[in-house]
């Protein structure tokens, strides 16, 4: 295994989800771990539950001096996950109804994607590595309104592939995820999906944070991964 103690991990999403799982499995390795998203409560929870050193730092993606004033507090780091999104689901729509509000906020996660990695860009260590959040949609395009989801995922795919040329030493990778049981989905939908992975997916269960956060972890530290995208989906995609 790549040692990654005392390295220094930004991790924005990290107070749910992927990004949560993804913060526990660096610091139990001894990394120091930055955790981001715009919610102090919720990433003071998560910094309790961690046992090494750790940041919180609250911002708003979409805010672009935000985003750069928090990697300027940060400095020179090493490890980039972004897994964050806000309202996703919510903003599917019908193309022909959909509003010129709901179809450019439905682009928020390439947006957010971007401001990060272009202000990380300045910070990040020569032999660091990021990876960004894609989606199996890009494959497996889902319907019902999820037009600009999708769109937007693939945005961010083919967004960090052109990143991981021209800011080459440093690595990009990119993870599809299929369908996992995280804050984007209500309790009620989470259940649901729950009968659907067990009945479904050839792994015969919902993917869990955890299963998809060995993914990010493994593209981060592998030395020699940069422009893959990476399906974690049980399966999806084959049936
Ligand atoms: N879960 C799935 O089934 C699934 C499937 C395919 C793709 N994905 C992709 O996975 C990513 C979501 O990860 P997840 O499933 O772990 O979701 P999650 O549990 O909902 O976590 C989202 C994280 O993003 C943060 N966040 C939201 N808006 C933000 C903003 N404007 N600035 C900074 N932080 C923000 C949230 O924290 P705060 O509220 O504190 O800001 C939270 O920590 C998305 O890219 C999504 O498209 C998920």
């Amino acid at each position: 295994m790549i040692p990654v103690e005392n390295k220094k991990v930004v991790i924005v999403g990290a107070s749910s989800g992927i990004g949560k799982a993804l913060s526990h499995m660096f610091s139990d390795k001894g990394a120091i771990v930055y955790l981001v998203s715009r919610t102090k409560e919720k990433l003071e929870a998560v910094q309790k539950e961690l046992k090494g050193k750790s940041y919180v730092f609250t911002m708003d993606m979409l805010n672009d001096s935000s985003v750069e004033e928090t990697f300027e507090k940060i400095g020179h780091f090493d490890y980039l996950s972004i897994s964050a999104v806000a309202d996703e689901t919510k903003l599917m729509s019908p193309i022909k109804s959909m509003s010129n509000t709901i179809a450019h906020r439905g682009m928020e996660k390439f947006w957010g994607t971007f401001n990060v990695t272009r202000a990380a860009s300045k910070y990040i260590n020569q032999d660091g590595a990021i990876v960004v959040t894609s989606s199996i949609s890009i494959y497996r395009p889902s319907k019902n309104g999820a037009s600009i989801m999708n769109a937007a995922s693939a945005a961010v795919a083919t967004y960090s592939k052109s990143l991981a040329l021209e800011i080459a030493p440093v690595r990009v990778n990119i993870i599809a995820p299929g369908v996992v049981g995280t804050g984007v989905w209500t309790e009620q939908e989470k259940e649901s999906y729950k009968e659907w992975g067990k009945n479904t997916l050839p792994i015969k269960h919902l993917g869990k944070p955890e299963e998809l956060a060995y993914a990010y972890y493994s593209t981060l530290t592998n030395p020699y991964m940069t422009g893959s995208i990476i399906s974690v989906d049980g399966g999806l995609t084959m049936i």
